[in-house]
């Protein structure tokens, strides 16, 4: 699993606190013998020297192990704390990796669940479980033989003791272990709920719907709360019968030894350190127990941390270097289904793309303009035909290499919280003051921003500015970065008709070398392009100029005439 890999990068220290550990228990072990010699060889025969002699190693003894003790819990937390960064930090660059699908695939929310829940869990057990996986098979084995070698008759008491504590610990694991997986759904059921309510905020109060969602979230809670119920139960009930175990155990041989000791086979300091042996032996049975109640729990997050390591990254990440400046771009039959979906996004697409060009695309909703640029930019990997940027196909392209030819404004805006400033410089860190203020020049974004424009700040993801505001300040981003080809996804419809022609004579300004792609509602924005493509569900129902468009597709012309621009308005 790949999970354990990172165990692997602490052998040593794990080496380390398993030799300490077993110091420890070994202390452990030999004390109550020394203690049994002072008293039946010492106290009974009254000899202080020896008395003294062994009372200083038994000293000595504490000492080694409260140290080994001290020092092993020391080390098993470094390693753990250490361990469960470097988990959160793989799971974060496996994330990372996942296309937007596979993000989707797993959820947001899981996601979110399985980098801070699954891992602390994961973590609680190491930390918890490392020394006692060592000290309990320790304790269990060297005390059953200190215990045999004390007195043989008296150990009598662990085979009838043994099977009972054993049939707990298999009631346990029975009976909690199927809850475990269904606990963490419900886990991510509630985190989901809760980051929709949060996010959903203003639909729910604008239809006064919060009641609806109260009861939803009452009932995801009281889901939760059930399952976790019935599963702390079943732990909570088999501590205080194991104890009686135990007990009834010291009961037994409290009794029987003090038998033996009348018919003088067994000395006091024997029944001692037999008391203590026989604890230990139960008490290590115990805990390891409790240690087993913990793996089912914990093997369930570590499951669904490893889901998230072990998958195979599906984006196509190319071997090939690619140094740009992009020059052209083809779509060859390009074809695309979400995953699940019935039917294909789109559907044998073809389109070329010269530098210097611009590439307008129209159509409906839900016809799959954004999809498109999503192919574009490797989101996704189609699911037939290609897209040829200079004639190489960008599967086979190094991703990054790609992206960084490329700037983008997506259709559903996203902001950093922090100043304007900070989130330009995100498309190109390199930018000066003077390189940014002409940016947002070129996106007719100075105009609103007052002042000191790059100093203002985007509060809570740009939530301070209005929709179209928000839109010139995504341009502004992507005309920040000196790309090879820009997109744009509907990035003019909420610009007024002045604005829209604005920005994008600025663009223009700034593209001339590039190629560009405007994804469109109106046919003002981009009836200029030097070709356009209509989609209407998927299929290419036009492709051409304006004019061979009016002329030759029905779609584009009804579009356009219900827009009114079958007139030029520049004549
Ligand atoms: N992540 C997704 N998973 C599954 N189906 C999707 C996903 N995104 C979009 N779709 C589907 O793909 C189709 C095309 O969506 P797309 O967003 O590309 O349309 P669009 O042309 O950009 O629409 P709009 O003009 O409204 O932005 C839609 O029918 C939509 O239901
Ligand atoms: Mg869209």
């Amino acid at each position: 699993m790949e999970i354990f890999r990172a165990l692997k990068n602490f052998k040593p220290q794990i080496g380390l606190v398993i030799l300490l550990t077993f110091g420890n228990a070994l202390g452990e072990l030999f004390l109550p013998r020394l203690m049994s010699l002072v008293v039946d060889t010492g106290v009974a025969k009254g000899d202080t020297d020896y008395i003294l002699k062994m009372g200083l190693i038994m000293i000595v003894v504490v000492i080694l192990t409260v140290l080994c003790r001290g020092s092993a819990a020391y080390y098993s937390s470094k390693v753990t704390m250490a361990y469960s960064a470097d988990l959160r930090h793989d799971l974060f660059s496996k994330i990372n990796q996942l296309t937007v699908n596979e993000t989707e695939y797993f959820g947001i929310s899981s996601l979110i669940t399985r980098t801070t829940d699954d891992v602390n869990q994961v973590e609680q057990m190491v930390l918890m479980g490392l020394r006692p996986l060592v000290r309990g098979p320790l304790m269990f084995v060297g005390g059953l033989i200190m215990a045999l070698t004390t007195n043989l008759r008296l150990s009598l008491v662990f085979p009838i003791t043994i099977p009972f504590i054993g049939l707990g610990i298999y009631y346990v694991i029975k009976s909690a272990l199927p809850f475990f997986p269904i606990l963490q759904k419900r886990l991510d059921n509630l985190n989901q709920l809760f980051r929709r309510r949060l996010r959903g905020i203003r639909v729910t109060r604008a239809f006064s719907r919060d009641d609806l969602e109260e009861d939803i979230f009452r009932q995801a809670n009281q889901d939760y709360y059930e399952i976790a119920l019935k599963v702390n139960k079943i732990i909570i009930n088999v501590i205080p019968i194991l104890g009686i175990f135990l007990n009834v155990a010291l009961v037994f041989v409290m009794y029987f030894g003090a038998r033996l000791i009348d018919q003088n086979q067994l000395a006091v300091g024997e029944l001692m350190a037999f008391i203590q042996y026989i604890t230990q032996v139960l008490m290590a049975l115990i805990m390891l127990s409790f240690l087993i109640t913990m793996i089912p729990r914990t093997w369930a997050s570590m499951v669904r941390i490893n889901e998230v390591l072990d998958y195979p990254v599906h984006e196509i990440e190319g071997d090939e270097s690619f140094q740009g400046p992009m020059e052209k771009l083809e779509a060859k039959n390009l074809t695309f289904s979400y995953p699940q979906a019935k039917r294909p996004v789109l559907n044998q697409v073809n389109f070329s793309l010269e530098k210097g060009q611009t590439l307008g695309i129209i159509g409906g909703t839900g016809s799959g303009k954004s999809t498109l640029l999503r192919l574009l930019l490797k989101f996704y990997k189609p699911t037939g035909g290609q897209i040829l940027v200079d004639g190489q196909d960008i599967q086979d392209l190094k991703t990054e290499d790609m992206r960084r030819e490329m700037s983008y404004v997506p259709q559903k805006n996203f902001f950093f919280s922090k100043s304007v400033k900070d989130n330009l410089l995100y498309s190109n860190q390199d930018a000066s003051d003077e390189d940014l203020r002409e940016a947002l020049s070129q996106a007719e974004a100075l105009e609103f921003l007052g002042e000191n424009p790059l100093n203002e700040e985007m509060n809570r993801g740009g939530e301070n500015f209005s929709g179209g505001q928000r839109q010139r300040l995504a341009i502004a981003r992507a005309l920040n970065r000196q790309a090879s080809l820009y997109l744009f996804d509907d990035s003019f419809s909420a610009l007024d008709y002045v604005t829209d022609r604005k920005v994008r004579q600025g663009l223009v300004e700034k593209t001339q070398e590039a190629m560009v792609v405007i994804v469109g509602q109106r046919v003002a924005t981009i009836r200029h392009a030097d070709k356009i493509l209509v989609l209407e569900a998927g299929e290419v129902v036009g492709y051409g100029s304006h004019d061979d468009l009016l002329r030759e597709s029905p779609v584009y012309r009804e579009i356009a005439l219900s827009q009114g621009e079958v007139v030029d308005h520049e004549e």
